[in-house]
Protein backbone atom coordinates (compact mmCIF):
# COMPACT_ATOMS: atom_id res chain seq x y z
CA UNK A 1 0.00 0.00 0.00
CA UNK A 2 1.39 3.45 -1.34
CA UNK A 3 0.12 6.72 0.65
CA UNK A 4 0.29 10.13 -1.56
CA UNK A 5 0.36 12.73 0.65
CA UNK A 6 -0.56 16.08 -0.91
CA UNK A 7 -0.13 18.69 1.36
CA UNK A 8 1.83 22.09 1.99
CA UNK A 9 3.48 21.28 5.37
CA UNK A 10 4.92 18.05 4.35
CA UNK A 11 6.85 17.75 7.94
CA UNK A 12 3.89 16.92 9.60
CA UNK A 13 2.88 13.48 8.42
CA UNK A 14 6.60 13.03 7.19
CA UNK A 15 7.42 12.50 11.28
CA UNK A 16 4.88 9.77 11.73
CA UNK A 17 5.74 8.07 8.57
CA UNK A 18 9.54 8.15 10.17
CA UNK A 19 8.62 6.78 13.61
CA UNK A 20 7.47 3.89 15.89
CA UNK A 21 5.70 0.78 13.70
CA UNK A 22 5.10 2.92 10.78
CA UNK A 23 8.68 2.97 9.96
CA UNK A 24 9.38 -0.07 10.45
CA UNK A 25 6.23 -0.95 7.75
CA UNK A 26 8.07 0.91 5.27
CA UNK A 27 11.64 -0.49 5.75
CA UNK A 28 9.83 -3.99 5.44
CA UNK A 29 8.62 -2.42 2.43
CA UNK A 30 4.57 -3.42 3.28
CA UNK A 31 4.08 0.75 3.26
CA UNK A 32 5.50 3.17 1.21
CA UNK A 33 4.77 7.06 0.93
CA UNK A 34 4.91 9.91 -1.03
CA UNK A 35 4.76 13.66 0.54
CA UNK A 36 3.64 15.78 -2.71
CA UNK A 37 4.47 19.74 -1.89
CA UNK A 38 1.72 21.35 -3.30
CA UNK A 39 3.62 24.60 -3.22
CA UNK A 40 6.13 22.87 -5.65
CA UNK A 41 3.23 23.39 -8.46
CA UNK A 42 2.38 27.07 -7.82
CA UNK A 43 3.47 29.11 -10.71
CA UNK A 44 3.74 32.71 -9.53
CA UNK A 45 7.18 33.77 -8.00
CA UNK A 46 5.74 33.93 -4.70
CA UNK A 47 4.77 30.38 -4.90
CA UNK A 48 0.60 31.58 -4.26
CA UNK A 49 -1.74 28.78 -3.41
CA UNK A 50 -4.53 30.29 -1.98
CA UNK A 51 -7.10 32.96 -3.26
CA UNK A 52 -10.33 35.02 -2.06
CA UNK A 53 -13.53 32.94 -2.37
CA UNK A 54 -15.83 34.01 -5.24
CA UNK A 55 -18.96 35.76 -3.66
CA UNK A 56 -17.02 36.68 -0.34
CA UNK A 57 -16.80 35.28 2.90
CA UNK A 58 -14.13 35.18 5.50
CA UNK A 59 -10.85 33.46 4.72
CA UNK A 60 -8.85 32.65 1.45
CA UNK A 61 -9.13 29.21 -0.26
CA UNK A 62 -6.74 26.81 -1.95
CA UNK A 63 -6.21 27.67 -5.62
CA UNK A 64 -7.69 24.91 -7.70
CA UNK A 65 -4.38 24.92 -10.26
CA UNK A 66 -1.16 23.62 -8.20
CA UNK A 67 -3.65 21.46 -6.78
CA UNK A 68 -4.80 20.23 -10.14
CA UNK A 69 -0.83 19.67 -10.99
CA UNK A 70 -0.20 18.23 -8.22
CA UNK A 71 -2.78 15.44 -8.55
CA UNK A 72 -1.36 14.96 -12.17
CA UNK A 73 1.90 14.40 -10.96
CA UNK A 74 0.56 11.32 -8.74
CA UNK A 75 -1.46 10.19 -10.95
CA UNK A 76 1.46 9.72 -13.24
CA UNK A 77 3.91 8.29 -10.72
CA UNK A 78 0.95 5.83 -10.35
CA UNK A 79 0.73 5.25 -13.93
CA UNK A 80 -2.96 5.05 -16.09
CA UNK A 81 -3.26 1.23 -15.05
CA UNK A 82 -3.22 1.82 -11.39
CA UNK A 83 -5.34 4.49 -11.35
CA UNK A 84 -7.87 3.69 -13.62
CA UNK A 85 -7.66 0.42 -15.39
CA UNK A 86 -9.98 -2.30 -14.37
CA UNK A 87 -8.46 -3.36 -11.34
CA UNK A 88 -7.31 -0.22 -10.11
CA UNK A 89 -7.37 -0.28 -6.59
CA UNK A 90 -6.43 3.33 -5.63
CA UNK A 91 -8.79 6.57 -3.79
CA UNK A 92 -8.14 9.66 -4.08
CA UNK A 93 -9.46 11.17 -0.47
CA UNK A 94 -10.02 14.92 0.41
CA UNK A 95 -10.32 15.00 4.49
CA UNK A 96 -12.47 17.98 5.14
CA UNK A 97 -15.02 18.54 8.31
CA UNK A 98 -17.47 18.22 5.94
CA UNK A 99 -17.05 14.66 4.86
CA UNK A 100 -18.68 11.69 6.10
CA UNK A 101 -17.26 10.33 9.26
CA UNK A 102 -14.28 8.16 9.60
CA UNK A 103 -14.84 4.75 11.42
CA UNK A 104 -13.43 1.79 11.22
CA UNK A 105 -15.19 0.13 9.03
CA UNK A 106 -13.74 2.64 6.25
CA UNK A 107 -10.56 2.29 7.67
CA UNK A 108 -10.79 -1.71 6.91
CA UNK A 109 -12.18 -0.95 3.31
CA UNK A 110 -9.45 1.75 2.59
CA UNK A 111 -7.08 -1.05 4.14
CA UNK A 112 -7.97 -2.95 0.55
CA UNK A 113 -6.54 -0.32 -1.62
CA UNK A 114 -3.20 -0.01 -3.28
CA UNK A 115 -2.76 3.35 -3.09
CA UNK A 116 -4.19 6.42 -1.22
CA UNK A 117 -3.96 9.72 -2.34
CA UNK A 118 -5.16 11.99 0.18
CA UNK A 119 -5.14 16.16 -0.45
CA UNK A 120 -5.49 18.03 2.50
CA UNK A 121 -6.61 21.70 3.09
CA UNK A 122 -5.91 24.82 4.51
CA UNK A 123 -7.35 27.75 5.03
CA UNK A 124 -11.01 27.87 4.46
CA UNK A 125 -10.75 24.97 1.87
CA UNK A 126 -10.48 23.89 -1.69
CA UNK A 127 -11.97 24.84 -4.84
CA UNK A 128 -15.09 22.87 -5.71
CA UNK A 129 -13.85 21.68 -8.63
CA UNK A 130 -10.87 19.99 -7.77
CA UNK A 131 -13.56 17.53 -5.29
CA UNK A 132 -15.90 17.45 -8.66
CA UNK A 133 -12.66 16.27 -11.07
CA UNK A 134 -10.50 14.59 -8.50
CA UNK A 135 -11.94 12.88 -5.26
CA UNK A 136 -13.69 9.60 -4.55
CA UNK A 137 -14.23 10.75 -1.18
CA UNK A 138 -14.62 13.47 1.07
CA UNK A 139 -13.74 11.96 5.01
CA UNK A 140 -14.19 13.80 8.55
CA UNK A 141 -12.28 12.35 11.66
CA UNK A 142 -14.73 14.19 13.56
CA UNK A 143 -17.07 16.78 14.34
CA UNK A 144 -15.03 19.56 14.98
CA UNK A 145 -12.50 21.62 12.79
CA UNK A 146 -9.12 21.06 12.57
CA UNK A 147 -6.70 24.28 11.28
CA UNK A 148 -5.19 22.21 9.36
CA UNK A 149 -6.13 18.92 6.73
CA UNK A 150 -2.50 17.61 7.94
CA UNK A 151 -3.12 16.34 11.58
CA UNK A 152 -6.83 14.94 9.90
CA UNK A 153 -4.87 12.65 6.97
CA UNK A 154 -2.13 11.43 9.70
CA UNK A 155 -5.13 10.39 11.75
CA UNK A 156 -6.48 8.24 8.93
CA UNK A 157 -3.51 6.85 7.93
CA UNK A 158 -2.62 5.49 11.11
CA UNK A 159 -6.22 3.99 11.24
CA UNK A 160 -5.67 2.09 7.64
CA UNK A 161 -1.68 0.99 7.63
CA UNK A 162 -2.09 -0.85 10.60
CA UNK A 163 -4.93 -3.03 9.58
CA UNK A 164 -2.78 -3.43 5.79
CA UNK A 165 -1.88 -7.39 5.79
CA UNK A 166 1.67 -8.25 7.64
CA UNK A 167 2.18 -4.82 9.63
CA UNK A 168 0.28 -5.97 12.97
CA UNK A 169 -0.45 -10.10 13.93
CA UNK A 170 -3.85 -9.96 13.73
CA UNK A 171 -4.75 -11.79 17.06
CA UNK A 172 -3.90 -7.58 18.69
CA UNK A 173 -6.40 -6.77 15.76
CA UNK A 174 -9.11 -9.11 16.79
CA UNK A 175 -9.24 -8.63 20.59
CA UNK A 176 -9.47 -4.53 20.02
CA UNK A 177 -11.86 -1.90 20.58
CA UNK A 178 -14.26 -1.90 17.51
CA UNK A 179 -13.59 -5.04 15.79
CA UNK A 180 -16.50 -6.44 17.51
CA UNK A 181 -18.61 -3.22 18.10
CA UNK A 182 -17.33 -3.43 22.17
CA UNK A 183 -14.76 -1.13 23.78
CA UNK A 184 -11.42 -2.77 25.12
CA UNK A 185 -11.80 -4.22 28.56
CA UNK A 186 -9.17 -2.89 31.09
CA UNK A 187 -5.52 -4.65 31.45
CA UNK A 188 -3.20 -4.41 34.08
CA UNK A 189 0.49 -4.99 34.02
CA UNK A 190 3.13 -5.76 36.95
CA UNK A 191 3.64 -4.65 40.10
CA UNK A 192 0.56 -6.48 41.51
CA UNK A 193 -0.21 -3.63 43.95
CA UNK A 194 0.83 0.19 42.45
CA UNK A 195 0.77 2.58 45.06
CA UNK A 196 -2.04 1.08 47.22
CA UNK A 197 -3.79 -0.13 44.34
CA UNK A 198 -4.13 -3.89 43.21
CA UNK A 199 -5.14 -5.85 40.24
CA UNK A 200 -8.79 -7.78 40.35
CA UNK A 201 -7.93 -11.50 41.54
CA UNK A 202 -9.50 -13.47 38.84
CA UNK A 203 -6.59 -11.96 36.39
CA UNK A 204 -4.32 -13.65 39.28
CA UNK A 205 -6.69 -16.59 39.22
CA UNK A 206 -5.22 -18.64 35.64
CA UNK A 207 -8.92 -19.68 35.59
CA UNK A 208 -9.58 -19.08 31.75
CA UNK A 209 -13.21 -19.41 31.93
CA UNK A 210 -13.43 -16.85 34.64
CA UNK A 211 -10.98 -14.39 32.89
CA UNK A 212 -13.05 -14.56 29.37
CA UNK A 213 -16.51 -13.75 31.23
CA UNK A 214 -15.23 -11.25 33.52
CA UNK A 215 -13.13 -8.76 30.50
CA UNK A 216 -16.39 -9.48 28.46
CA UNK A 217 -18.36 -8.26 30.81
CA UNK A 218 -16.04 -5.43 31.97
CA UNK A 219 -16.15 -4.60 27.74
CA UNK A 220 -20.17 -4.45 28.38
CA UNK A 221 -20.24 -2.53 31.57
CA UNK A 222 -17.75 -0.05 29.75
CA UNK A 223 -19.46 0.35 26.73
CA UNK A 224 -22.71 0.73 28.25
CA UNK A 225 -21.45 3.31 30.11
CA UNK A 226 -19.51 5.66 27.54
CA UNK A 227 -20.98 4.60 24.11
CA UNK A 228 -24.46 3.42 24.37
CA UNK A 229 -24.89 3.48 20.90
CA UNK A 230 -22.24 1.37 20.33
CA UNK A 231 -24.60 -1.40 22.53
CA UNK A 232 -27.54 -1.09 20.28
CA UNK A 233 -25.45 -1.30 16.88
CA UNK A 234 -23.81 -4.43 18.19
CA UNK A 235 -27.11 -5.97 19.12
CA UNK A 236 -28.59 -4.98 15.42
CA UNK A 237 -25.72 -6.77 13.69
CA UNK A 238 -25.96 -9.74 16.18
CA UNK A 239 -23.00 -9.50 17.84
CA UNK A 240 -24.40 -9.94 21.15
CA UNK A 241 -25.11 -13.60 22.34
CA UNK A 242 -27.20 -15.15 25.12
CA UNK A 243 -24.24 -14.97 27.19
CA UNK A 244 -23.36 -11.10 26.45
CA UNK A 245 -27.32 -10.05 26.84
CA UNK A 246 -27.41 -11.88 30.72
CA UNK A 247 -24.53 -9.80 31.35
CA UNK A 248 -26.60 -6.73 30.38
CA UNK A 249 -28.92 -7.73 32.28
CA UNK A 250 -26.98 -8.02 35.52
CA UNK A 251 -25.20 -4.91 34.67
CA UNK A 252 -28.21 -2.61 34.27
CA UNK A 253 -30.03 -4.10 37.28
CA UNK A 254 -26.99 -4.04 39.82
N1 LIG B 1 -9.85 19.44 8.41
C1 LIG B 1 -10.20 20.28 9.41
N2 LIG B 1 -11.00 19.67 10.28
C2 LIG B 1 -11.17 18.39 9.85
C3 LIG B 1 -11.91 17.28 10.31
N3 LIG B 1 -12.65 17.33 11.41
N4 LIG B 1 -11.84 16.15 9.60
C4 LIG B 1 -11.13 16.09 8.47
N5 LIG B 1 -10.43 17.11 7.96
C5 LIG B 1 -10.44 18.26 8.65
Amino acid sequence: MKFHVLTLFPEIPRAFFESSIMAKAVQKGIIAYDLVNIRDYAFDKHKTCDDNPYGGGAGMLMMPEPLNLALKSVRDKIGRKNWSGKNAKKKVIYVTPSGKPFTQKLAQELSQEDNLVLICGRYEGIDNRIIDTWVDEEISIGDYVLSSGEIAATVIIDAVYRLVDGVISSESLEEESYSDGLLEYPQYTRPEVFEGKGVPDVLLSGHHENIRKWRLKMRLAKTLRVRPDLVCEARKNGLLNAEAERMIEEITTQ
